[in-house]
């Protein structure tokens, strides 16, 4: 007798909680919006909120309405770094901690979700953006900062290294050298040298980077949300490929495109000379 199979069905968006302990997610005009909410800790990451942030954005992923994520903090702090209370390895647990660096801690598991993440995420900083919170943002697409921000890789002052992708991601978004200079000294720069390095797409008056961060939203919304999800891969895998395998992903990408509906839409909508209506399929 033949096997009767059971087919998937589509995946499905989640909710978010009510309310987090460590974070505060809202719904804004198609964005996700999360602040960082350990104002006495300097929003410093912990387990919890590592994984109150994947919980968040895990519920909004498949969420068509959803166009993108916001992160911030408030004006003293997006982010002093990871939690330096929070970690203890004792001889007895080394092997299981190395088992659990890359899942089972969910500060580290959380900068891999970001970087893997589909849709746009975008950090707005005010005030210090340090270690793990400046990891944190460069592992997001893009950085709107205020005047007032400070960013830094402090963590060789404590004999620690940026082990949240920044000796990875900062030498690819400003060159090694400079990286170094940084890591080596572990100096803070401000919003204007971060912009002048072009780490920071944006400087903006203090306290105006969450308002910078929803304008740019609101233009993003012209532009169809699968053909942002694809260029979103083709610009991340791109750069670790040659230019030559680069190209041939990104035909694969405009093809798979090529079926969509939005793509129809966005053509008809041209023709019409009207704004097109996409629906994220
Ligand atoms: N982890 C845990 N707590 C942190 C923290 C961190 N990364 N960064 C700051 N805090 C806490 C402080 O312990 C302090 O708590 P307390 O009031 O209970 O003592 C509170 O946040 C305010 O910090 P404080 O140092 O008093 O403020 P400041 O204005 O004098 O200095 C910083 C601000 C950011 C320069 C300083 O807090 C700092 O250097 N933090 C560590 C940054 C870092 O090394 N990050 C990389 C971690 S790998």
């Amino acid at each position: 007798m033949a096997r009767k199979l059971k087919s998937f069905s589509r995946p499905k968006a989640g909710s978010l909680k009510n309310s987090y302990e460590m974070i505060i997610a809202k719904r804004r005009k198609g964005a996700l919006e999360i602040q960082l909410n350990r104002p006495d800790q300097l929003n410093a990451i912990n387990e919890a909120m590592a994984e109150e942030i994947i919980h968040a954005m895990d519920a909004v992923e498949l969420d068509r309405k959803t166009i993108a994520v916001v992160l911030y903090g408030n004006e003293r702090s997006f982010c002093a770094g990871a939690d330096l209370g929070g970690f203890q390895d004792l001889p007895e647990d080394r092997y299981d901690n190395y088992r659990a660096r890359y899942n089972q801690r969910k500060n580290r598991l959380l900068y891999r979700f970001l970087m893997n993440y589909t849709k746009p995420v975008i950090s707005a900083v005010e005030g210090y953006c340090l270690g793990g919170g400046f990891e944190m943002a460069m592992m997001g697409d893009f950085i709107v900062a205020s005047e007032t921000a400070s960013f830094g890789l402090p963590e060789g002052k404590h004999s620690l290294i940026p082990g949240a992708g920044g000796t990875q991601n900062l030498p690819r978004l400003i060159g090694a050298p400079l990286a170094k200079e940084l890591i080596w000294t572990g100096r803070r720069i401000s919003g204007a040298e971060a912009k002048e390095y072009r780490i920071v797409n944006h400087v903006v008056e203090g306290g105006k980077a969450l308002t910078k961060v929803r304008e740019i939203i609101e233009e993003m919304k012209g532009v169809g949300p699968l053909a942002t999800m694809m260029t979103k891969q083709s610009i991340n895998r791109g750069v670790d490929m040659t230019l030559q395998q680069g190209f041939m992903q990104e035909a694969d990408m405009a093809y798979m495109l090529s079926w969509s509906d939005d793509r129809k839409e966005g053509l008809q909508a041209f023709s019409e000379r009207r704004k097109p209506d996409f629906k994220g399929q």
